[in-house]
């Protein structure tokens, strides 16, 4: 089994911030990332199959399917042997798939960041995100806001959000976090792979202990 180089999930609740340090670690490291709510956020915005079927999940936060996950994570990591997962794993089943897959190439899960972030903080940072819908850029009126008035500083498109984060959803995708996703950290503490990541702080403050934490 080949255990050199950077196979690395982040685990976390929403609004952690997995999404935000995955970025800077792709580019850090000079790896892929792959995010499954960027993949099925652009295809709802296309309108494909995956889109129409993935939709009415997302808009109520609740998991999309499995079986459409494991098919769309086998796609997305094609041949890459180095790879940062921001969404996936998220149930035991996608976690036993994702082991299965990684075997096949002699691979295996080499970090698994958890990000913590207490559930208040993470209502206030979600309540005040807005996405650019083209470039997929993340800004926070508060903590992180454009240049000019809900533009995006990359591309001029006007910032919008996303459907998901109404306050309502947001419990619920806490509710499904902690019964669906949580119990992967004992699963993969038992491997010795997890490290804690404080999410309070700046985001170069957070970044600096997980380049610490590799
Ligand atoms: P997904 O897009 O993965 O959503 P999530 O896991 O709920 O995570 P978020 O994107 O909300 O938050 P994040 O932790 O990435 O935080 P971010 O960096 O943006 O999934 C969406 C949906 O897709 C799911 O609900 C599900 O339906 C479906 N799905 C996806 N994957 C699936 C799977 N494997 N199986 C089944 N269904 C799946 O930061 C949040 C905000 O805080 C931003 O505004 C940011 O600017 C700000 N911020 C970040 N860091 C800091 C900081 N240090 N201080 C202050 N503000 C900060």
């Amino acid at each position: 089994m080949e255990r050199d180089g950077y196979r690395i999930i982040f685990l976390g609740p929403p609004g952690a911030g997995k999404g935000t340090q995955a970025e800077k670690l792709s580019k850090y490291l000079g790896i892929k990332k792959i995010s499954t709510g960027d993949i099925l956020r652009e295809a709802v915005y296309k309108g494909t199959d995956l889109g129409k079927r993935a939709k009415e999940y997302m808009e109520k936060g609740e998991l999309v399917p499995d079986d459409i996950m494991i098919g769309l994570i086998e796609e997305a990591i094609g041949s890459e042997r180095n790879f940062i997962l921001d969404g996936f794993p998220r149930t035991l089943k996608q976690a036993e798939s994702l082991d299965d897959m990684l075997s096949r190439k002699n691979l295996d899960i080499t970090h698994v960041l958890l990000m913590d972030v207490p559930d208040e903080e993470i209502i206030t940072r979600i309540s005040k995100r807005r996405i650019c819908p083209s470039c997929k850029a993340v800004y926070n009126l508060v903590y992180n806001p454009p240049k000019k008035d809900e533009v995006c500083d990359k591309c001029g498109e006007k910032l919008v959000q996303r459907k998901d984060d109404s306050e309502e959803v947001v419990r619920n995708r806490l509710r499904v976090y902690k019964e669906s996703t949580q119990p992967l950290v004992g699963f993969y503490e038992r491997r010795g792979l997890v490290k804690v990541i404080e999410g309070l702080g700046t985001p170069e403050e957070v970044f600096k202990r997980i380049t610490e934490a590799l």
